[in-house]
């Protein structure tokens, strides 16, 4: 997700400021990193493609300078290389955006006819440009933010330079987060607060629509209607840490809640314009999915799809074994590995063995430009942003999305009803991260096991709830197919054993209702997670799910799983964010 930050002052090096406030939003993720600042009243801009060290080699950071603003890139319009990189110039503006404006091409157009040429693909300098015409007309810069304000579709949060007024930065929001921080002679602006709190703890949110303008002495916030408000002055009193957590307890949980923005973000992506950015996946009879722990679950979640929707057999498998194992492929099969990090050793291995064999490979990957990335033949990045907390939440729920996005490309359906659940899924996300699962935790956080049944695309999901659980609540729990548990584990039943049992395939529901009824009746504990309105006596709690288009289901369902495993956790005093002896990184064999 793009960083923003902005300084001008005459106490500290504006270009310092700005640098080490985008290092303080690298969680955020980015692919490209850029400033503008002044010098001698010119203004300047400096951009690279991949982290910020590589601007940093061509900056000289003893240019003095009293504003600038600068920005990390997480590509949505255009590849994440220099020309697409922020911040945009066009006439008398320079800006650095967050965001997404959704009608750039119906302005672009009008642009062109206008005379204005474009360099890049981004939304970001069609932004620009928009301003620097409607300032041409106008010669007001508040009049002319608030003009675009009106004709911007989508979201954003700009920072803004104008050439005509270089003792002011103006800043302008609608949905992207932008904050504007005090200090003594000299203000701020950011994406978050981790951004500014080396140097100042104050600071005002920008509400939708209100305009910034701001030197050295003073920040004036402008309302819709241009009049001048005041607006509360708040102080974070936190520590850096905790500002990363955004008021959230842990890193996890704010990943969980991030969850609806991620799903938009990854649909986004690749989903418009028949399939952009997708590599032609057709040409395959077969494929393999190899992935270790929850990105391995995320492939049976795959399987299942693909299997069913586009009939292509495919076949899942843990990196730890694929790598050391005969494998049986040709020129038609595609090996998928699945890894947020991109860097575990197991997938790695396994990629680098295929590649060996001449077989074609795609990876699905969080972090840009890792080595999983760069040594498969296609790239697919999930849109999740930086994730900080050992155990996977939306980096995991954003790679179920891309399996789902390849079954649409495959089947080439993009239906009218797929698009409307589509369109449907970030609010019922968001219902979704704020239900409260305190009352089940209570009932099962002292078990020593715990069950996980379901059948079918739902065994797949209780793999992952079982890991999840597990992971950050050191309670033994196992994931089995709920026809499986009367072949040897129902033994294990005994009173009050908590049953997690999750149905939501209808064609399903009763014969996993049978094998709920079989562990209730050996005095079980059952919590039912389901999208169906069967209701009786063989449950003790009910989970209710919207129900959605298959293909999407998943998406909903992990949700009430993430956050069980969260609340047992802490109701068992764990270390939610790093759990003993695991890494978020897994670079050893
Ligand atoms: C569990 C979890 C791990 C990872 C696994 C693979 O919550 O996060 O099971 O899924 O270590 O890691 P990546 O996806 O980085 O290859």
């Amino acid at each position: 997700m793009c960083g923003i930050t902005g300084y001008i002052g005459k106490n500290k090096n504006a270009i310092s400021v700005v640098i080490s406030g985008l290092e303080a939003l690298e969680y955020r993720g980015y692919d490209s990193a850029g400033v503008a600042y002044t010098e001698n009243n010119k203004l300047n801009i400096i951009k690279e493609q991949g982290k910020i060290v590589n601007l940093k080699k061509n900056i000289d950071f003893d240019i003095e300078s009293n504003l600038a603003i600068g920005h990390t890139r997480w590509a949505t319009h255009g590849e994440p290389n220099k020309i697409n990189s922020h911040p945009h110039s066009q006439g008398k503006f320079t800006i650095v955006h967050n965001g997404i404006i959704e009608n750039y091409l119906e302005l672009k157009k009008e642009l062109i006819n206008a005379g204005y040429e474009f360099k890049s693909s981004t939304d970001t300098e069609v932004a620009a440009s928009y301003m620097d015409f409607i300032y041409s007309k106008n010669n007001d810069i508040l009049k002319t933010l608030n003009e675009v304000s009106k004709v911007f579709r989508g979201s954003y949060a700009f920072g803004i330079i104008c050439n005509d007024d270089l003792n002011n930065l103006y800043a302008l929001r609608k949905t992207s987060p932008l904050i504007i921080a005090k200090g003594e002679n000299e203000n701020y602006i950011a994406s978050d607060v981790p951004a500014i709190l080396k140097y100042t703890n104050k600071y005002i949110l920008l509400d939708d629509f209100e305009i910034a303008k701001i030197n050295s002495n003073e920040i004036k916030i402008y309302n819709q209607d241009l009049e001048l408000i005041q607006k509360e002055i708040l102080e974070f009193e936190g520590t850096f840490e905790s500002s990363m957590k955004c008021g959230y307890e842990h890193f996890m949980l704010k990943e969980i809640h991030e969850e609806p923005t991620v799903f938009e973000n990854t649909i986004n992506a690749y989903l418009d314009d028949d399939f952009k950015n997708l590599p032609d996946l057709s040409k395959y009879d077969n494929i393999h999915i190899v992935a270790c722990g929850s990105a391995y679950h995320t492939g049976l979640i795959g399987k299942y799809l693909i299997e069913k929707y586009a009939k292509i057999p495919v076949y899942v498998e843990v990196a730890s074994e694929y790598r050391y194992k005969h494998n049986f492929y040709d020129k038609k099969t595609l090996v998928i590995l699945v890894s947020q990090s991109g860097e575990t050793a197991d997938t790695l291995a396994s990629l680098r063995k295929v590649k060996e064999d001449g077989i074609d490979t795609l990876s699905i990957v969080n972090v840009v430009g890792s080595s999983i990335a760069r040594e498969s033949k296609y790239v697919i990045y999930t849109k999740a942003g930086c994730e900080i907390a050992v155990a996977t939440t939306k980096a995991y729920l954003s790679q179920v999305t891309i399996f789902a996005i390849i079954t649409m490309y495959l089947t080439n359906n993009k239906s009218k009803e797929i698009l409307d659940e589509i369109n449907n899924i970030p609010s019922i996300l968001e219902n979704s991260v704020n239900i409260d699962y305190k009352e089940i935790a209570n009932e099962i956080y002292k078990s020593k096991n715990i069950f996980f049944i379901g059948r079918g695309i739902d065994y797949a999901l209780c793999m992952e709830g079982s890991l999840k659980l597990k992971e950050i609540s050191y309670i033994n729990s196992v994931a089995y197919q709920a026809g499986e548990l009367k072949h040897g584990t129902i033994s294990l039943i005994e009173k009050d054993t908590p049953v997690i049992a999750i149905s939501t395939d209808d064609t399903l529901v009763e014969k996993t209702i049978s094998n709920i009824k079989e562990v209730k009746a050996r005095g079980a504990k059952v919590i039912f997670i389901t999208s169906s309105d069967i209701d009786g006596d063989f449950y003790d709690y009910k989970i209710n799910i919207k129900r959605t288009h298959e293909l999407l289901q998943s998406i909903i369902t992990i949700v009430p799983l993430q956050l069980i495993a969260y609340e047992v956790a802490k109701l068992n005093e764990c270390d939610i964010d790093k759990p003993r002896n695991l890494a978020k990184s897994v670079t050893v064999e």
